[in-house]
């Protein structure tokens, strides 16, 4: 399967000369990977969606929003195909309930774009697979099968977010675990047997390959180490080489 890597810049870089500057770097390597086996998607902040995509050109990438916070018809005119749904920087520290990320998931699917729908425990004490699958729950309520069919599933514990502070990858077993807990809330409450899983939180140079090689894993989510251009070219490199 397919690959899929998706950078998640967050507020970096600082300015959008140097976000112009990454992406060029990142292009420019991108163009000298011999077989293009995976989906890229680089997802800058709204302000720099235009000058950046204009960058992505022909390389290959693909652009992503990090929400749905401006019109979805603006993302699409930007040519925007991937849209973060759900991420817990929306979660946790804007205050976007389930609900409004259902209708912002509505909103994505509505105006085209592929969601890249994140969910993800803000601790791993007791009760984290009630609050996992409460959340894939109220999230997807009211979606069909195919409007599910055509997201990819990103499972981000809060918990592992190099932001915080603490943070620590999770380990790929217990990824794993968790993805196929959600997989299940689904499979009962939706009747959705396809769904395609991506793992995010502190994925570096040094741990990706050990979430790619899992075959549950479809794809990476990557915050803090894609902004740093030989790091998430080292990744780029190392996710060439999973099939
Ligand atoms: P991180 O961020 O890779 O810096 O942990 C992941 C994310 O928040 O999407």
């Amino acid at each position: 399967m397919t690959k899929t890597i998706v950078a998640n810049w967050k507020m970096l870089p600082d300015t959008i000369e140097q976000a112009e500057a990454l992406m060029q770097r990142v292009a420019e390597y991108v163009r000298t990977l011999e077989a293009q086996t995976m989906d890229i998607v680089v997802c800058p902040q709204e302000s720099y969606l235009e000058r950046i995509g204009k960058l992505i050109g022909e390389s290959g990438i693909a652009l992503g929003a990090q929400d749905v916070g401006v019109s979805s018809r603006e993302l699409a005119d930007a040519d925007v195909r991937f849209v973060l749904i759900g991420h817990s920087d929306r979660r946790w520290k804007a205050g976007d309930s389930d609900e409004i990320t259902n209708a912002k998931l509505k909103e994505a699917l509505r105006a085209g774009l592929t969601p890249i729908v994140c969910f993800g425990e803000r601790t791993r004490d007791q009760g984290w697979e009630a609050a996992l699958a409460a959340q894939t729950v109220a999230t997807l309520a009211g979606f069909t099968e195919g409007q599910i069919a055509q997201c990819r599933i990103a499972y981000e514990p809060v918990w592992a977010i190099s932001t915080n502070p603490d943070a620590k990858p999770d380990t790929p077993a217990s990824a794993v675990q968790s993805m196929n807990h959600i997989r299940e809330t689904i499979a009962d409450h939706f009747d959705v047997s396809q769904t395609t899983y991506l793992y995010g939180g502190s994925v570096t140079p040094d741990n990706v390959a050990s979430f790619l090689e899992r075959s549950e894993v479809s794809g990476v989510l990557v915050g803090g180490a894609s902004v740093r251009s030989d790091d998430f070219c080292r990744i780029l490199t190392i996710a060439s080489t999973i099939v």
